[in-house]
């Protein structure tokens, strides 16, 4: 292993198995621009603040934008021989410039810098992420445009309960994909907080100005305190939880596009681009992505309990367990960017069975509760009208007919309130635009909800910075 810029005090070598136990450099790598970008800020902030000379803070900075072009080219090796990326960072900095060097440190922990590196990071994957989830809402509003006429069964207990337009479907994932845009939003704002210059645990004796540095790296906010600055994971478990409940949704639409895309469904098929084959059977064509959409969601569930298990009953201030923070976050985040990436892609390239949604729409009594309304429009009180078509419903299946198919001496049998009128309440298109109610199905009430939808995005792209307002 490299040289370890803690080893004064140490009289025996470190074990080799401690040394690959306790390296983080093997993911943290990830953390090197951030590390660097930080860096550069502090070193510009001790030289603003007299503790170190702009000569030194000058080659300090230039040699860290080297080292930065240089990681990129892939000429630095950030391997095992490191412990993590701040020390090899740092290593590589003072071989370049000699002693120098070791005067970046000034000011500073490891705990600090770890700190900050996390927040540069999740302030970059976080507004990434909300874009990603704008496009899976813009897409959802296209495909409800598009499918505006389309009639299908909704369902309560997997059961057909009442007709519903396909584009309201779609349209309540809109409204969840909006919560979710709004808790990273939120997240956001606790993120972009600056901790660097608390130092260790307990703030530095030098006359820093973390103001400043905090101005450079363009955060809002300082930290209050020293202590929580360096023990403070909150911002990366609420993101995990935020994207635990962002992947339940996904998983909720997932396994819809799944069962629909069945035989006994059949009401869409998607895209040959987004399904497997099966490698024994030849007929078969499998909905692999949605499934594996669903699948993942479990991984993100599971980030979110280690990060939690990992915090728990952690005294203050810095500990090392806090090092097993970054895999769940970095796994979390990759896989809502390709998992976001793919549904955006995905949706607009699903074929649409309508005849098929339409047909099953009006199937297994989901009028019933439009018959019942129609007797209570006529004074009967709607208890009574639920028992009497529930009895229409018995004579229906006993006779192996739907509804619409009673005659009105049928019906009559039952209530004498049915009149000719009935049939055309029995409609599907007028079942559906009924239902005015504030969100409700109907097609009025569908395209404005599009229409809020549509003014939301814009606004969200005009402002050109997704970042909710502080
Ligand atoms: N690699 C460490 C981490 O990710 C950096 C901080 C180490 N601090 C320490 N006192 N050992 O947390």
């Amino acid at each position: 292993m490299a040289e370890k810029l803690w080893k004064g005090r140490f009289e025996q070598p470190t074990d080799k198995l401690v040394e690959e136990y306790t390296s983080s450099i093997h993911f943290d790598s990830r953390l090197y621009r951030y590390d660097i970008e930080g860096s550069i800020a502090h070193c510009r902030m001790l030289a603003e603040c007299r503790i170190i000379s702009h000569d030194e803070a000058s080659s300090i900075v230039q040699a860290l934008g080297e080292i930065l072009r240089d990681i990129e080219r892939g000429q630095v090796a950030l391997d095992s021989s490191q412990e993590d990326i701040h020390m090899a960072i740092e290593n590589e900095l003072t071989a370049r410039i000699g002693e120098t060097g070791g005067k970046l440190h000034t000011a500073r922990s490891r705990n600090d810098q770890v700190a900050l590196d996390m927040r540069l990071f999740m302030r970059d994957a976080l507004s990434g992420i909300l874009d990603l989830v704008r496009n899976v809402q813009s897409t959802l509003v296209a495909t409800a445009e598009r499918y505006i006429d389309v009639i299908m069964p909704g369902f309560t207990h997997l059961q057909h309960a009442q007709p519903i337009l396909f584009s309201h479907h779609l349209m309540a994932y809109y409204e969840m994909f909006g919560r979710d845009f709004a808790r990273f939003g939120d997240c956001l704002i606790r993120t972009d907080v600056m901790p660097l210059g608390s130092a260790a645990l307990a703030g530095t004796t030098f006359p820093t100005d973390m103001e400043w540095t905090a101005r450079q790296l363009g955060f809002p906010r300082v930290v209050a305190n020293s202590m929580d600055a360096v023990s403070d994971r909150d911002y990366l478990i609420e993101f995990c939880s935020d994207s635990a409940i962002l992947m339940m949704h996904v998983s909720r639409m997932a396994e819809e596009l799944i069962i629909w895309s069945s035989p006994e469904f059949a009401f869409i098929e998607i895209s040959d681009a987004f399904c497997t084959g099966s490698s024994i059977m030849p007929q078969k064509k499998n909905p692999d992505v949605p499934e594996l959409m669903r699948g993942k969601t479990g991984r993100v569930y599971g980030n979110l309990i280690a990060l939690l298990t990992m915090t728990k009953g952690l005294p203050l201030a810095y500990n090392r367990d806090l090092q097993e923070d970054k895999e769940p976050v970095f796994d979390t985040v990759d896989t809502l960017v390709a998992t976001l990436r793919l549904l955006s892609k995905m949706l607009p390239e699903i074929r649409i069975n309508r005849d098929r949604m339409a047909r099953m729409a009006v199937h297994n009594f989901t009028l019933a509760t439009d018959l019942a309304d129609y007797l209570v429009r006529r004074g009967i009180p709607f208890r009574k009208a639920h028992h009497v078509v529930g009895q229409v419903v018995q004579y229906c299946i006993r006779n192996g007919k739907e509804l619409s198919e009673c005659s009105l001496e049928e019906l009559k049998t039952f209530h004498k309130a049915f009149d000719e009128d009935v049939f055309q309440c029995l409609e599907v298109s007028s079942v559906i635009d009924r239902r005015k109610s504030l969100g409700g199905t109907a097609t009025s009430r569908v395209k404005e909800a599009i229409a809020r939808a549509r003014a939301e995005l814009e606004a969200c792209e005009t402002k050109g910075n997704r970042k909710p307002e502080k």
